[in-house]
């Protein structure tokens, strides 16, 4: 009888269309077979999942990992363990570190730095900012995942295109078949109301909410799908935070525009009440709006509006942090280490379902960033990828836990029913029951060209 690496044995298996209970085999990193709990091929290690949910990896589309130049705030190290520890499979990286990767030279040396450091599997995203035209497919040429636009004001003041060059951007991207993922709120609009509050001696957290109102996300959006409709770009909405950005995302989808978008988990879990309850650690962009916006997010996560769940995950010193004007302090907080059990929690409490949480956190993204079915799937074939999950175990989130540079959370001290017991990347068990078992950097480069030819 044929030997394999390892038998996942037990468990119940959750697939993108329903569940199972199967041993799963694995081969050189693949899913190698499926097997019945009764028959356990032959393994060099063998995990009892009896009782475990065994998912698909999951995918986190938008993390901030700040290597190179800002590793003072996370590291790859520091950030892929905090994902290994948050049962995350692979992460796609930000662009907006130092130096912003807009051009090749950038992203050879965040290579660099991800191979020596990177304990699960990662793209990179190139930049798109003023004069990024020439260097759009070196960036592809050279693997990168997608590109990301910043539209508006953001940690390393990123200057957006004009939006002649966007159309431009958006005509050449949209022939390699990538996808643009697009921080869409309006530049003019914020900046002009963070003067004026500024000068009515505003500086609470709630001011950061009426600097970024919900018509600065939809008016970007709309902008945006009309440059997507004109040029056939693939887009995708990151941090969508409100209802009336998810009424631009709806018309753009029902215009025939190639959109797809993403929530975050403080979006679905926090509200405008928090600006008292919290203060300046819920600040973040876009800001956290009204207990209406975020039932309207949970009615599109489950219909179907909403693609995909990212954490945004955005770490900080609490120097950079903790400031008494809103107005200069960070935006972001660190979500890797809190994300599952977030949403598993979710999940036992009948918000959504096991298979949607599967579909929202690996099928969707690897289908919206074109690497499905080889992640985000469980085919025989398919990267041997697995999240464990004990839904049934409870814990209380401890920041000053956490495996990222940035121990503090908004959700510190929460409660959480549903934990992540194994992260597993290629047949690599990189996380058991929380400890990151790993020594070396396995994490490979998903390059968008490995997986579609393209070129
Ligand atoms: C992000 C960061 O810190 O890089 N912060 C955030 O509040 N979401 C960048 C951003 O998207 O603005
Ligand atoms: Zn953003």
């Amino acid at each position: 009888m044929v030997s394999v690496d390892l038998v996942i044995r037990g468990g119940t298996v959750v697939t993108s269309g329903g569940m199972f209970r199967a041993n799963v085999a694995v081969k050189d990193g693949k899913i190698y077979a499926f097997t019945a709990v009764s028959e356990v091929l032959p393994a060099d290690k063998v995990i009892d999942a009896e009782g475990l949910y065994v998912l698909p990896g999951v995918i986190d589309e938008h993390v901030h990992c700040r290597d190179p130049g800002l590793t003072h705030k996370e590291d790859f190290k520091t950030c892929t363990e905090a994902a290994a520890a948050g049962g995350v499979t692979t992460i796609f990286d930000m662009p907006n570190n130092i130096p912003p990767i807009k051009d090749v030279e950038a992203l050879r040396m965040k290579i660099q730095e991800a191979e020596r450091k990177a304990i699960v599997d990662y793209g990179l995203y190139g930049l798109l900012t003023v004069g990024s035209l020439p260097h759009v497919m070196p960036l592809v040429e050279n693997g990168v995942i997608g590109f990301k636009m910043f539209m508006g004001p953001t940690t390393g003041n990123i200057p957006p295109p004009s939006d002649g060059e966007m159309l431009d951007l958006f005509s050449v991207i949209a022939k390699t078949g990538l996808r643009i993922a697009i921080h869409a709120e309006a530049q003019s609009i914020i900046d002009y109301l963070i003067s004026k509050l500024r000068s009515e001696g505003r500086k609470d957290p709630r001011a950061h909410l009426e600097s970024r109102p919900a018509i600065v996300e939809e008016e970007a959006i709309r902008r945006v799908s009309l440059y997507a409709r004109e040029t056939s770009a693939k887009i995708h909405i990151v941090h969508v935070a409100s209802a009336r950005a998810l009424d631009a995302i709806k018309d753009a989808k029902s215009m025939g525009v190639n959109i797809t978008a993403e929530t975050c988990p403080h979006y679905l879990l926090l509200d405008d009440s928090y600006y008292e309850k919290l203060g300046i650690i819920i600040k973040v962009n876009p800001a956290i709006k009204s207990k209406n916006d975020q039932a309207a997010l949970w009615d599109a996560i489950n219909n179907g509006l909403i693609d995909t769940l990212g954490t945004d995950h955005a770490p900080h010193t609490p120097d950079e942090k903790f400031k008494d004007d809103v107005f200069e302090a960070a935006a972001g907080f660190p979500g890797l280490e809190t994300f599952v059990p977030l949403m598993l929690t979710q999940v036992n409490a009948g918000r959504l379902s096991l298979t949607r949480f599967v579909q929202l956190t690996s099928e969707n993204p690897a289908k919206a960033f074109g690497i499905w079915p080889q992640k985000g799937s469980l085919f025989i074939g398919s990267d041997a990828d697995f999240t464990i999950v004990d839904l049934k175990a409870t814990t209380k989130i401890r920041a000053d836990k956490f495996h990222s540079k940035a121990k503090w959370s908004p959700f510190d001290g929460w409660e959480v029913k549903g934990i992540p017991v194994y992260t597993i990347v290629r047949g690599n068990i990189v996380m058991d029951h929380g400890e990151i078992i790993t020594t070396k950097p396995i994490g490979k480069h998903i390059k968008y060209s490995d997986y579609v030819s393209i070129l």
